[in-house]
């Protein structure tokens, strides 16, 4: 399977025309490793993000968008269409560049991020992970009992993940350094909500009564996922990922006491797991639970660089329950999207304003953009987080500075 994804990217490179290009290819499904200019020290273009999520300074707040790839991008829509579905554009990695990239070349974004998804862990654990449309993502193997469980192996991230990391590989090839590559994995819990639901819910009925009859079953599952995560993260990075998110969709659903010992002790021991240097450089870790706002102080604590916020928080809560131990990210409202480029604008300053001054700030939105979004909409909110953010840092020329904002 790898070795004819490996063969048709080789074949469709050659067919453009590039004469060295086979043999650097190779290079690049090796390993970035051997790879002149992915090797001990890499050129950026621009790391701001990286800058960032570690709280050095920066000229300006650095932006990118959580689903940046995706339908709402007519260029998405038709390389799918090319590729038959989702899960084959995922699993190939020749196209999986190609839509990272497409939003990349539409607006000045901080950060590219590889295009995946969460659930080709448990795909790969044997779940059989299929989309059916309008309907999300289902397995045909869910997780019900013990011996379910039990069955679950970590997979092996270079044969049956090998698609993910040739993608990384891939992307970080055709990036050159122009911003650095996230890579992400979903976190133990919302992976084992999908399993054991056997798709999307609302009500967690299966989960929520695994977690309070059957812990120890439950703790069995998490485990398992927590080392396929860490190991799955660990490739992404030893395949070129610069930084790495976890998305925690489902932790805001759980009490204070269950999300610590259900979701929260888990990201913190991946998190301790970790590679955190490559290339010379460090590798940011961000932690992301959806409606995870009162926790972010407990969340500040478990060893990760950045917390991604969503809408419901203020950022200046954020911030001061966090202490600047952490760098933060978000917390656009998603809807704010569908308003007029004048309102997208007046809503990124109140955004900038309430984070306030000095580093430590990523802008994104509070979650994924919506597929019927306007494309014209994302540009305006790209540009206004580049004309409006360099007043907040320290380091700006005051050329950068628009006075108009009239701030701070
Ligand atoms: O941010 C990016 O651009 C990277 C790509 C990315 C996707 N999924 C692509 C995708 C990332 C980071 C994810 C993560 C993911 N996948 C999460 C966690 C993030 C979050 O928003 O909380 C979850 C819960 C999933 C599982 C998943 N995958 C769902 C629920 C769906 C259906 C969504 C829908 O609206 O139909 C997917 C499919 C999916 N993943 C799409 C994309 C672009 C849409 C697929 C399509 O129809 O083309």
């Amino acid at each position: 399977m790898r070795c004819s994804i490996r063969c048709s990217i080789l074949r469709a490179e050659s067919q453009r025309g590039a004469g060295t290009w086979d043999l650097e290819f190779s290079k690049v499904l090796a390993g970035p490793e051997s790879l002149p200019g992915i090797g001990s020290v890499t050129e950026f273009a621009n790391d701001t993000l990286l800058r960032a999520l570690l709280r050095q300074d920066v000229d300006y707040t650095p932006v990118w968008i959580m689903r940046q790839a995706g339908r709402y991008l007519p260029e998405y829509r038709a390389t799918r269409a090319r590729a038959g579905n989702f899960l084959d554009l995922c699993r190939n990695p020749e196209l999986a560049c190609e839509v990272t990239l497409q939003p990349l070349d539409r607006f000045p974004l901080d950060a590219a991020i590889l295009f995946s998804d969460i659930l080709t862990i448990p795909d790969a654990m044997g779940l059989g992970l299929y989309f059916t449309e309008g309907e999300g993502p289902r397995f045909e193997r869910p997780i019900r009992d013990a011996a379910d469980v039990q069955r679950l192996a970590v997979p092996d991230m270079e044969d049956e993940l090998g698609y993910v990391m040739d993608a990384v590989a891939v992307i970080r090839r055709e990036l050159a350094g122009r911003v650095p590559l996230i890579g992400f994995s979903g976190s133990p819990w919302t992976l084992a909500v999908y399993m054991v639901e056997g798709g999307g819910t609302k009500l967690f009925a299966r989960s929520k009564a695994m977690l309070f009859d059957r812990p120890d079953l439950m703790h069995g599952l998490l485990s398992k996922l927590s080392e396929s995560v860490t190991a799955y993260l660990d490739a992404q990075i030893a395949h070129g990922a610069q930084a790495v998110m976890i998305f925690d969709t489902w932790g805001g659903v759980l009490t204070p006491r269950d999300y610590r010992e259900f979701s929260l002790d888990y990201m913190t021991r991946i998190t301790a797991g970790l590679t955190r240097k490559a290339e010379g450089r460090q590798v940011p870790v961000i932690l992301f639970t959806k409606g995870g706002g009162q926790w972010l102080d407990r969340m500040a604590k478990s060893g990760c660089d950045a917390l991604g916020v969503d809408w419901t928080q203020d950022l200046t809560d954020a911030r001061s329950l966090v202490e600047d131990r952490v760098a933060l990210q978000g917390n656009l409202d998603p809807g704010i999207l569908y308003a007029a480029p004048e309102r997208i604008r007046k809503e990124v300053e109140r955004v900038l304003a309430s984070y306030g001054r000095g580093p430590g700030h990523i802008f994104n939105l509070g979650h994924g953009i919506h597929p019927d979004v306007d494309p014209d909409h994302v540009a305006a909110l790209v540009d206004a987080v580049h004309a409006l953010s360099p007043a907040w840092h320290r380091t700006a020329g005051a050329g950068a500075i628009d006075r108009d904002a009239g701030i701070p």
